[in-house]
């Protein structure tokens, strides 16, 4: 039988419960107060029907999960078995950007419905980037009427398009996404990412970057030198804007606040970043930053909000240790590893292997499924019991619609949720081999493309030309010009 995550116990009994082919069996549900209440559940079935129990609707709900993947194992029948369940991980994380690509609100929901039926629970939502903001905002609208459009793309060979690119969500479509995921016990988590990836923000108020100059949104992936003004009390005054409607939308725990690939070189030359460094008492730039991510995470805090930042904010070595939860997604991992040492809260998203917006002959379904977040190396105990989940983000700078999507992520998700549920993989790679062909049938029919198994392991020559012709692909003449232009 093939289960995805593996329960934690499974004993089969001897016996068949039987029911009509097409129909449920007899199910009752109970809630069982000894059982924890950390999303645990039990499940027996034997000659009186089916038994789940939980602590709560969210642990019934994990064990009505269960019951359904094993309906898909079976016809008109179920085997007697006794099944205990709880996870590893309280945060199990898939992360979507549809700032490079917009991604509808029906796709959006087939990517849900495809993470759900593997257990995630948390669902990040990359909102705001350089090639686009894509919230409808009240307090700053040209977020949205500036922000979400941009003159024309160009990601690589395949996508040169001199046409405008836009897209966004109402508030109402995103308050929809947000019932959804309530619905399936998922959290929504928004990000607004800055100060770094603040192009479409500083297209829409120039005067908002150190120089404030008008800028154009950026037509090509990269990191890029114009990143909001940390010395301008206008920035703050907009972050703190943009957190309130955003709260007002999502009423997740957890509120992400970017802070990755922020280069200082616009901060080094501005009088006023310059300024707030002296004022503060900071000596470097990225000390800066960590004081930016402070300020905001303590707003957050009076909002009875938890922040997330990218690894990249603790740089400065001053985070408050307060409320802050670092996502480590770069392969260096030294700081990272050094907090969570510390016994604050960490998400693995290690960039080799969870970021599978890279082809699989560079990020295998094999390594994704061996990757363990709580053996990093330099991890003490108290740093493995930092490592409060994990997380895998598809990116879309080269992934333009719903189909490459899906493929991209299924089945590597399903390695990634066996990894969210139980920590390692319990019962070895080969029978993890035939769920994931299992579940890519039952995936197809909800309409989503997984790769097919050809894909998932490629030979180490395959790999190579994979890995040269993912590269090659998006190195155009553009990205070149931009990239050897002074003072990038
Ligand atoms: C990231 O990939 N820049 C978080
Ligand atoms: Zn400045």
């Amino acid at each position: 039988m093939y289960l995805c995550p593996q329960p934690k116990i499974l004993e089969l009994k001897k016996g068949m419960l039987n029911f009509p082919v097409g129909e449920m069996p007899k199910v009752e549900k109970k809630k069982t107060p000894e059982l924890s209440e950390k999303e645990s559940y039990r499940i027996n079935i034997d000659e009186n029907g089916v038994l789940i129990e939980g602590a709560d609707e969210k642990g019934l709900y994990y064990g009505e999960l269960t019951l359904k993947q094993l309906m898909l194992n079976y016809r008109g029948c179920l085997p007697y078995l006794y099944i205990y369940d709880e996870p590893e991980f309280a945060y199990r994380g898939f992360m979507i950007d549809s700032c490079r690509h917009f991604f509808s609100v029906d796709e959006i929901k087939k990517m849900i419905d495809g993470a759900a039926l593997f257990k995630f629970n948390k669902f990040h939502f990359h909102l705001s980037e350089d090639q686009g903001f894509r919230v409808e905002m009240e307090s700053y609208p040209l977020l949205t009427s500036v922000g979400s459009v941009r003159p024309s793309s160009n990601f690589g060979k395949g996508e040169n398009d001199n046409t405008p690119y836009g897209g966004y969500y109402t508030k109402e479509e995103l308050k929809d996404i947000v019932k959804y995921c309530r619905e399936r016990y998922i959290e929504v988590i928004p990000e607004f990412d800055f100060p770094g990836h603040t192009t479409a923000v500083i297209s829409a108020y120039p005067e908002l970057s150190c120089t404030g100059e008008k800028i154009e949104l950026k037509t090509t992936g990269g990191v890029f030198k114009d990143i909001l003004c940390v010395g301008n009390p206008e920035t703050l005054k907009l972050i703190y804007a943009v957190i309130d409607e955003f709260c007002e939308i999502f009423p997740s725990k957890y509120f992400h606040i970017g802070g990755d690939e922020a280069p200082k070189t616009c901060w080094l030359n501005c009088p006023k970043c310059k300024a707030k460094l002296e004022a503060e008492g900071l000596h470097t730039m990225d000390e800066l930053q960590g004081w930016l991510v402070n300020e905001v995470a303590s707003y957050l805090k009076k909002k009875g909000r938890k922040a997330i930042c990218w690894n990249e904010s603790l740089n400065g070595g001053n985070l408050d240790k307060d409320n802050i939860t670092v996502a480590q997604w770069t392969n260096k991992m030294d700081k990272g590893v050094e907090w969570a040492n510390g016994g604050n809260p960490v998400i693995m998203e290690k960039f080799t292997p969870y970021y599978v917006d890279y082809p699989y002959g560079m990020h295998s379904l094999k390594d994704v499924y061996m990757f363990n977040p709580r053996k990093v190396r330099g991890l003490t105990s108290l740093g493995a019991a930092s490592v409060k989940g994990i997380e895998s983000p598809i990116w879309t700078e080269y992934v333009r619609d719903f189909e490459k999507m899906s493929y991209m992520c299924f089945p590597r998700w399903l390695a990634v949720a066996e990894t969210g549920w139980n920590g390692a993989n319990p019962k070895g790679y080969q029978s993890f081999l035939k769920s994931a062909e299992f579940y890519c049938d039952i995936l197809k029919g909800l309409g989503h493309t997984p790769a097919p198994k050809s894909d998932w392991n490629v030979a180490p020559h395959t790999r190579l030309n994979e890995t040269v012709g993912f590269f090659t692909n998006f190195v155009t003449p553009t990205l070149i010009k931009d990239f050897f232009k002074k003072d990038k």
